[in-house]
């Protein structure tokens, strides 16, 4: 198989594209994407200093390591879990590849933030632990984006995540999350703007970049999450692709044209209603949820004005 731009030994095949690509070829294929993504959206403007969320998965370092080659100001934001050896792992690769390159990154840990790792939080509150995990990783990010003077939001989410959630939420016709999910979407009610640069781009693409330009990343799938629908919905896109190349990315993009008439975005970015009366982050409520869910593992919480916000470390100096 030869590449199809120069003729080259092909590395990828891209059969939703009938297209296969040498390394530098697909190298060029996989950043025309991203920055035809972030100009279609409008993700960033000049000025932008971004916060990326790290999980030590290839999606979010290799979408770092794309953000710093087209030059965007990017801080890393890591969360550690304390999901047993996953989390550590997790945590440790973040570090090392922020350190190898000197790149900015900060860590924080949910354990000092509710007193409990995820699994205890998880089995004290009867929540299920992606509901919790997904509720303070929220809070967290946007309180940080606040903290670090960041202007916007961007995850790892890839087309295969986006394509399987998209599904999930039509099954069930979850209207308020078919809304919210549009790779761009912004500030509003105090939350930070939120932006998905690798809607474009697929599973395997994103292993097979992050393989190539030697990104050493956590390959194991989060235990805590091992049985959820959004692994089964992923499975069922991709027997349909390998039957139907090109079906996964028609459904989504497909869904995305046309969500814009079903859903118009606001221009406007509306105020919270209030702030959180325990942290003071923004919120439609009394008490924000995360500090519901800290009340449910420990009843007498502290208030915030006595309350550091603990960060492990950071590297190297935040300007
Ligand atoms: P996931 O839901 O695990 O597929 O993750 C989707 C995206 O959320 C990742 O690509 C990251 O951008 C972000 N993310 C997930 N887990 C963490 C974490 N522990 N710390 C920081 N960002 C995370
Ligand atoms: Fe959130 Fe596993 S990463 S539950
Ligand atoms: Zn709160």
């Amino acid at each position: 198989m030869n590449c199809r731009v120069c003729k080259k030994k092909a590395v990828i095949a891209i059969p939703r594209h009938n297209t296969a690509f040498c390394a530098d070829c697909f190298d060029k294929y996989l950043m025309d994407q991203v920055r035809k993504t972030i100009k279609e959206f409008r993700m960033f403007s000049p000025d932008d200093r971004i916060l990326l969320a790290v999980s030590g998965g290839k999606d979010s370092l290799a979408l770092w390591d794309i953000l710093t080659r087209l030059e965007l100001d990017v801080l890393g934001y890591h969360l550690d879990l304390g999901i047993s050896e996953y989390s550590k792992e997790s945590t440790e690769k973040t570090r090392l590849f922020a350190e190898k390159r000197g790149y900015r990154l900060i860590v924080e840990e949910i354990e000092s933030e509710t007193g409990a790792t995820l699994p205890v939080i998880a089995e004290s509150t009867k929540r299920p632990p992606c509901s919790a995990c997904g509720l303070s990783k929220r809070h967290l990010f946007n309180r940080a984006a606040r903290q670090y003077d960041c202007q916007v939001l961007a995850t790892g989410h890839n087309m295969d995540d986006e394509a399987s959630r998209l599904l999930g939420n039509i099954l069930h016709w979850q209207d308020g999350y078919l809304e919210k999910q549009f790779p761009a979407l912004p500030a509003e009610g105090g939350l930070i703007r939120k932006v998905k640069p690798l809607n474009r781009l697929t599973e395997k693409e994103m292993a097979a970049y992050a393989y190539l330009n030697g990104i050493d990343y956590v390959i194991r799938e989060c235990p805590m999450s091992a049985d959820a629908k959004q692994i089964f919905y992923k499975k069922i896109l991709n027997d349909i692709e390998k039957e139907s190349p090109g079906t996964k990315q028609f459904f989504y993009f497909g869904f995305l044209e046309r969500s814009q008439k079903m859903f118009p975005l606001s221009k406007e970015t509306s105020p919270p209603s209030e702030n959180c009366k325990m942290c003071h982050e923004p919120c439609y409520t009394d008490i924000c949820s995360f500090c519901r869910l800290k009340m449910k593992l420990s009843p007498f919480p502290e208030s915030s004005e006595t309350e550091d916000t603990p960060i492990t470390f950071i590297t190297p100096n935040i300007s």
